[in-house]
């Protein structure tokens, strides 16, 4: 199982479930974040004062699935945040030990999918 999590642009949202959901992916949790990458990470002195590194608002998914969904989970991100500019975002894939389900008790990847 994996756990993956994608920092998207916000006015990709709508394309990118439309490509999860092609790719029958439904379960998922989205967050309004904050965040910055590689051009924003730096600080600048400005009349005496330090500007704080810019952090500009973002949509993060999380989306839990069994290894044979990974590749069509990151490829639907993919197509449907991707306009080739800066700040398109960035997919986190990590290993996930366990899932439950709370109503069955059920786990592992009886509980994901
Ligand atoms: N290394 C990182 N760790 C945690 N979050 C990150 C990291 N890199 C990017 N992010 C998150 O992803 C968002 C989008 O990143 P972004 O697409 O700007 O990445 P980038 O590395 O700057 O690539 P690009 O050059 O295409 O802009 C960031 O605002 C931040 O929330
Ligand atoms: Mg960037």
């Amino acid at each position: 199982m994996k756990m993956i999590t994608a920092v998207i642009q916000p006015t990709r949202l709508p394309d990118v479930k439309k490509a999860l959901f092609e790719a029958e992916v439904w379960k998922m949790t989205v967050s309004n974040v904050i965040g910055c990458g590689q051009q924003a990470g730096y600080t600048e002195s400005y009349r005496g004062n330090i500007i704080e590194v810019n952090l500009l608002k973002k949509v993060q998914l999380e989306i839990a699935v069994n290894d044979d969904f990974v590749e069509r989970t990151v490829n639907a991100i993919i197509k449907g945040a991707r306009t080739g500019s800066i700040g398109d975002g960035k997919i986190f894939v990590q290993d996930l030990p366990d899932c439950i389900r709370i109503r069955t008790g059920e786990n592992g990847v009886e509980a994901i999918g």
